[in-house]
């Protein structure tokens, strides 16, 4: 079966990628989109590098076997890019003219953001289904983002070894930096699903000595507090903490290893779910923002009117 549009014209080849910062769960989304797309026998067209390879006509040809083998791993095997340009009227236009010449009738962006952004930008040139995908959570317009819930099980994993090694040599502590600036919700989620007390994040103000002392009293059964990236780096928390409670305190960084974070089954279920939505929409001429409520469900929304926020790192 081929689907029209409303006026009747065929939507035959959509384009695929994603954007900004990788996110665990982006891959599974890309794969849904492929074969739901390819399924209503229309071509996609994986997009490599994001908007900056879109405009620069940076196509992938993959077949649809390798697309699906590829969905559970971590990153985003399409590539992204963090392309500045993309909020300049030439960058937009240097979009267009690659839509006109890659014959696009449809495009599905998976990003932060930046990309949800960008994808607004093209809606007069041709239909966009944005689906969210950020560990930082912090897309307006949707309760959950791909890729968040993944970040804070890693950021979980890495708290519990530390409280294991902390039990078995007791006498010191640990303070573990969450990526996720400049917000502290990934601090604030690690903490509260692994037990942690204590997290630093720019949304409170800290008392460095209460957290001193609460180390401690916990510092025979694994003293750890949980920091944002977001109010500075562990290396120097961990030193502060030291001084004022006299324990040896271990910085952990998880850098962009938690961005690298193997996907989860409620990551690999909303981008599913998410990757067939927008290959839905655009198979019927539509685009859309394709968000999800709290219970994980798909809730389409006008991307032209989505409550965007200013353009972050996602
Ligand atoms: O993609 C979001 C994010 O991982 C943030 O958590 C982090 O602050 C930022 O990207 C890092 O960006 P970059 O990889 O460009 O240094």
């Amino acid at each position: 079966m081929t689907v029209r549009n409303q006026n009747e014209a065929f939507v035959r080849r959509v384009g695929i990628l994603t954007s900004g910062g990788d996110a665990p769960g982006m891959n599974a989304a890309v794969a849904a989109a492929w074969s739901s797309l390819a399924a209503l026998e229309i071509e996609p067209v994986g997009i490599a590098g994001g908007f900056e390879g879109l405009a620069a006509d940076a196509r992938v040809r993959a077949d649809l076997a390798l697309v699906v083998a590829r969905r559970s791993d971590p990153g985003t095997w399409l590539g992204t890019s963090r392309w500045p340009q993309l909020a300049t009227p030439e960058g937009v236009d240097a979009c267009r003219a690659a839509v006109e010449r890659l014959g696009l009738e449809g495009l599905v962006v998976i990003g932060g953001n930046g990309s949800a952004a960008g994808a607004r930008a093209l809606l007069d040139d041709l239909p966009v289904a944005f689906v969210p995908a950020t560990i930082d959570r912090d897309v307006a317009g949707t309760a959950l983002t791909i890729g968040s819930d993944s970040a804070v099980a890693y950021g979980v994993d890495v708290v519990e070894r530390l409280r294991t090694t902390g039990r078995a040599l007791a006498g010191r502590a640990f303070v573990v930096q969450t990526l996720g600036a400049p917000n502290g919700y990934l601090a604030d989620a690690v903490a509260e699903a692994a037990g942690v007390d204590h997290a630093l994040v720019p949304e409170r103000i800290a008392d460095l000595d209460a957290v001193a002392r609460h180390l401690q009293d916990a510092s025979s059964h694994g003293a750890v507090v949980v920091m944002s990236e977001a109010i500075g780096d562990a290396v120097s928390v961990a030193a502060e903490l030291a001084r004022l409670s006299g324990l040896r305190v271990h910085p952990t960084i998880l850098g962009h290893a938690q961005r690298a974070a193997s996907p989860t089954t409620l990551d690999m279920e909303l981008a599913t779910k998410a990757g067939i939505a927008a290959a839905a929409t655009l198979a019927e001429g539509d685009g859309a923002f394709v968000g999800f409520t709290a219970a994980g469900r798909v809730a389409l929304t006008s991307l032209a009117s989505a409550p965007l926020q200013p353009q972050g790192a996602s």
